[in-house]
């Protein structure tokens, strides 16, 4: 429902403020914060450098899952990642739910606010899947428009992910990276780079991932996504249920090498093992960075 000009400080209700354009810090090598690893997180205070957290999950307006946020935000910086946000539906944008992630924002102080560059339903549906989207001008245009919506609704940058995908339109008239890069020129967002998208979109379609990662400008990612996938010989469904796997390891070291310093952290969300399991792969991250890369010095 837009239900903008009802809500206070609604875009329709103010002036656009300018937006913090200072680039979001390099908070190292992190982990997704899953219900399951709550308490030993809290009772061990694991060696992880911050968390992300799926901002739906804590868009309530009490309950265990904040009440456990609150106390381990207070030990670990955390940034907030998004699955509805449908910024490239045709659908008017849904201030209530822009108004709640809003006021989890104000509790959570994270250090910067992401969702996937795709559409999740139109027509009040929400199909709770991640859709592709034409690369056309016209979507472009769209999708621009409504980042600056966004944008100017938080009152900071977005953090805009690259989503993994199946089909492709045959009326696309560019690559995903070129849309990408017009995108974060255009509206000034922020990009998260999944690796793994971007191995398994340049499996299922074709082309080379290291094309992808060429496209994508230097000084735009602020993140980084490792997860693992199901092979299924035809095609890659991205399940989140595996580890890594080795080719998406080769491409995070040639990732590193393009964008430098990124804060990069470890994606599960199906067949979720033990902690110390998850430790070994945010390790991983770590040990490539450190190999990969000269030591990290604050600007
Ligand atoms: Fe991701």
């Amino acid at each position: 429902m837009n239900v903008a000009s009802k809500l206070p400080n609604s875009p329709a209700a103010l002036a656009s403020q300018p937006l913090p354009s200072d680039k979001p810090p390099f908070l190292g090598f992190g982990l997704g914060l899953r219900a399951d690893h709550y308490t030993e997180i809290l009772e061990g205070n694991p060696p992880i450098d911050w968390f992300e957290i799926i901002s739906e999950n804590y868009m309530l307006p009490g309950g265990q899952p904040l009440r456990m946020l609150d106390r381990i935000r207070e030990r670990y910086p955390i940034v907030m990642h998004g699955v509805s946000m449908s910024i490239a539906s045709t659908a008017p944008p849904d201030f209530e739910y822009l108004q709640a992630l809003r006021e989890l924002a104000k509790r959570v102080e994270p250090k910067w606010i992401s969702d996937h560059l795709c559409w999740t339903g139109v027509h009040g549906k929400n199909l709770h899947d991640l859709l592709p989207i034409p690369y056309t001008q016209e979507a472009l245009d769209h999708v621009v428009s409504r980042v600056h919506l966004v944008q100017d609704y938080l009152g900071r940058p977005l953090v805009m992910e690259n989503a993994s995908t199946y089909v492709q339109f045959n009326n696309s008239d560019m690559t995903e990276w070129e849309f990408i890069a017009e995108l974060t020129r255009r509206t000034g967002c922020w990009l998260l780079f999944d690796v793994n998208n971007v191995y398994v979109s340049a499996f299922n379609h074709g082309y080379d991932p290291h094309t992808f990662l060429a496209g994508i400008p230097e000084d735009r990612v602020v993140q980084f996504h490792m997860a693992g996938h199901s092979h299924m010989g035809t095609h890659i469904v991205d399940t989140h249920d595996h580890p890594v796997c080795e080719d998406v390891w080769d491409l995070y070291a040639a990732a590193l090498k393009r964008f430098g310093h990124v804060s990069t952290m470890i994606e599960r969300d199906d067949n979720i093992p033990p902690l110390d399991e998850l430790l070994l792969e945010v390790n991983r991250t770590r040990e490539i960075a450190g190999r990969v890369l000269p030591p990290f010095r604050q600007a």
